[in-house]
């Protein structure tokens, strides 16, 4: 069976979980690859909504195996008030696994992403305020708690008396902030330990376990491409390797196991939080889409930044990341418009280009050089095949294939799991 990487293909929320949702109908394994719970992942089953931030969306599916693995971080506050959530709604995680080696967010990340952002002032990355750069920056300085740590009593009361007096010493003697109590912090986290603690388990086996057995395996990508640590707009990231290949890197499994990459496009552009956003509408028009997408983010309600489709960003994005297809999502948040415009070059410094530059500085110099559609009034929600879709609107997602050079498998009419038009089957059975 197949082994798919689904992947945000520009700065997050492009419904990668509803995407995810339709793959783990017929998977068996559904992985989180990167990131914590910045991650706001939605699915509409019938008149049900899920919000998903930690947990992987697989999880509302009994033959899934879910599983966090180890390029993840987890907050066990967060964690434990998911799974508490998923079982009162009578959704099964028994079969959730966590990787002993994903890192743990403690309460001095949340705390000192607020003091770095606070310090940063008009530079300000707009995080999401979970604690997720600190976290990621103590891994890499190699002084972070794993769950493998936390889980084990003795193991965590010397990990955090050990980190604590650093941590302390920064937030009091850098900051001028009140230092955290490491009691408190004890006890509250062994009760979180306790009902993560069976959970845990050696998931690198356990993935090695699927890919010789032919199983098939859908990773879950948080974020985006335009939000990875390395590939991304740096500094107006996050701390993850949201790119295809972070599944490997994430995962343990090696890139020769995986198969496939959908990148998920929306049918227009958005971003949370600072950075450039060359197609960005900050008139009515992009009210309009605000309001038709209800583009206010899951994870922190802010409203988001809506702008036309970006093909640059899109044809970059799907090079970085490998993309065998694209699934065109929120197509029908398009309808009503007279005219569609998409970005189908920069003109940076007076120079038309159609390659996009990461680097945040020169990409805010980009003006985005246009391409007129014409658009549709239909209400296209309805929809469940490609011909039922009007003239202009196959017309525009073919457009949009062209200039990202991927073709579509699967395009979103709505936010429920059936308002779903699929365009290659085999790609999405397997
Ligand atoms: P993710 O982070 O990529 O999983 O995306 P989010 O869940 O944060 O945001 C996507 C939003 O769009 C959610 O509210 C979904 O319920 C909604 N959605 C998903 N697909 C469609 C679609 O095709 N049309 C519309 N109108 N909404 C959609
Ligand atoms: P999903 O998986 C949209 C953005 C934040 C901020 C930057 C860094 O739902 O698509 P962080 O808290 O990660 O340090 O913030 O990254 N960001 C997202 N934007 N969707 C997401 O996730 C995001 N995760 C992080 O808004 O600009
Ligand atoms: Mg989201």
């Amino acid at each position: 069976m197949a082994n798919t990487v689904v992947v945000g293909m520009h700065w997050g929320d492009e419904a990668k979980g509803k995407v995810v949702d339709w793959l783990a109908l017929h998977a068996d394994y559904v992985v989180r690859y990167n990131g914590g719970n910045n991650a706001g992942h939605t699915v509409v089953v019938g008149d049900e909504t899920y919000k998903f931030h930690t947990v992987p969306v697989g999880v509302l599916h009994e033959h899934v195996t879910p599983v966090v693995a180890d390029g993840c971080v987890l907050d066990p506050k967060i964690v434990v008030g998911e799974l508490a959530n998923l079982a009162q709604r009578g959704v099964s995680t028994a079969r959730l696994k966590i990787s002993g080696s994903a890192h743990v967010i403690m309460p001095w990340h949340r705390l000192l992403d607020a003091l770095e952002e606070q310090h940063k002032g008009d530079r300000k990355v707009g995080t999401t305020g979970r604690g997720i750069g600190p976290c990621y920056a103590d891994k890499m300085s190699r002084v972070g708690i794993r769950m493998a740590d936390l889980i084990d009593p003795s193991r965590f009361r010397a990990r955090l008396a050990d980190c604590l007096k650093l941590k302390n010493a920064i937030i009091t003697k850098v900051f001028d902030a009140e230092p955290l109590d490491e009691s408190a912090i004890f006890e509250e986290y062994s009760q979180y330990a306790a009902s993560i603690a069976p959970f845990v388990a050696d998931t690198d086996a356990i993935l090695a376990e699927a890919v010789q057995s032919d199983a098939s395996i859908v990773f879950e990508g948080a974020h985006a491409t335009l939000l990875d640590i390395d590939y991304g707009t740096y500094p107006f990231v996050t701390s993850s390797h949201c790119v295809a290949g972070g599944a490997s890197i994430g995962t343990g499994v090696p890139p020769t196991a995986i198969d496939r990459v959908i990148a998920v496009a929306k049918a227009y552009t958005t971003r949370v939080g600072a950075g450039p956003c060359p197609t960005e509408l900050t008139d009515a028009i992009g009210d309009k889409i605000r309001e038709r997408g209800n583009e206010y983010g899951t994870t922190t309600g802010r409203p988001r930044r809506c702008g036309w489709f970006d093909a640059v960003a899109g044809r970059y994005a799907a090079r970085i990341s490998g993309a065998t297809a694209i699934a065109v999502t929120l197509l029908d948040v398009l309808s009503t418009f007279d005219t569609l415009k998409i970005c189908t070059a920069y003109s940076i410094d007076g120079r038309k280009t159609r390659d996009f530059p990461a680097d945040a500085e020169i990409l805010a110099k980009a003006e985005p050089i246009f391409e007129e559609l014409p658009g549709w009034p239909d209400d296209i929600t309805a929809a469940r095949s490609f011909d039922d879709l009007p003239a202009n609107a196959q017309h525009y997602v073919s457009r949009l294939a062209d200039l990202v050079e991927t073709p579509v498998c699967l395009i979103g009419v709505g936010p429920r799991r059936d308002q779903t038009i699929v365009l290659d089957r085999e790609i999405l059975e397997g």
